[in-house]
């Protein structure tokens, strides 16, 4: 077991990537918390952890786009489980509207633009900022940021995302630098396209453009992230300090 008894928060683990890698990193060992702002998705994956024996996992209902409600959740989470080894930044949204409507940079109101920056950016500076109070004094731990191919090349008619993820890709490298010296490694996970709900919208033309755009000629799978998350909050990544690992399927290169 490459986790054994490690404590995990994953934000936004009741979906998609955060799930998988919930299941993996509780199969190896670990004890998550699985963060979300829906209880019942966050419920559920605790549930699934349980049902394949996993132990110690919790669900912490939470907004993280909220700097009171990210402190009340790491009160809890360490109320449950006395420290933390491992944060995973995953939660997010692809879309700040309901439906197929896709806005350009021209129209987008600010609200939306605010929305995509707290869920992704703030969030990810908030959580950080707590995991460190803690990772700190103990001079050991491993933060790992969901990033994006669209943070590394850019995607039309998604600037706000771009943003976000851009700057959460700088984030990461600044933070490792920063910390590293007490022991506490920080990367980022840039994915490419990958099955998940969160592209569950991408149909049609939209979905033949990505997979014409995708050497590997095919989507990503949940799976093929989870094993990258495992690496870099294992052993195994001990000289890996602010990078950015993208498994992509060579749709950037
Ligand atoms: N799927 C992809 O192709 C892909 C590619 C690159 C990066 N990513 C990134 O990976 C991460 C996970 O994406 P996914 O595809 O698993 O999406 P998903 O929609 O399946 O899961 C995201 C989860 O985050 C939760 N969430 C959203 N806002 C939240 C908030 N404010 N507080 C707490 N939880 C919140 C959602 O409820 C959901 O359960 C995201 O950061 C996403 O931007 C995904």
């Amino acid at each position: 077991m490459k986790l054994k008894d490690k404590v995990v928060l994953i934000t936004g683990g009741g979906s998609g990537l955060g799930r998988e890698m919930g299941l993996t990193f509780a199969r190896e060992g670990a004890k998550v918390g699985i963060n979300d702002i829906r209880p019942e998705s966050a419920q559920n994956v605790v549930t699934e952890i349980e049902r394949a024996g996993g132990k110690g996992a919790r669900s912490f209902v939470a907004d993280v786009s909220s700097s009171a409600a990210v402190k009340k959740m790491f009160a809890d989470f360490l109320a449950a489980y006395g420290t933390i080894d491992i944060l995973i930044n995953n939660a997010g949204i692809g879309r700040t509207r309901e439906g197929s409507e896709v806005i350009g940079t021209a129209d987008l109101p600010d609200e939306d633009w605010h929305r995509m920056l707290a869920t992704h950016l703030d969030a990810a500076f908030f959580c950080t900022r707590e995991a460190l109070k803690v990772m700190i004094p103990k001079k050991s731990g491993r933060i790992i940021n969901l990033g994006s191919i669209a943070g590394t090349t850019g995607l039309a008619f998604a600037s706000s995302y771009c943003a976000a993820k851009g700057g959460i890709i700088s984030f990461t490298k600044s933070v490792a630098r920063e910390v590293v010296g007490h022991g506490i490694l920080v990367n980022c996970i840039a994915p490419g396209f990958i099955e998940t709900p969160m592209t569950a919208p991408i149909q049609g033309p939209m979905r033949d453009a990505v997979i014409a755009m995708t050497p590997m000629g095919r989507f990503g799978e949940p799976r093929e992230i989870a094993s990258a998350a495992l690496f870099l909050a294992s052993d195994d990544a001990s000289f890996m300090v602010g990078q950015i690992v993208s498994p992509n399927g060579g749709y950037v290169i």
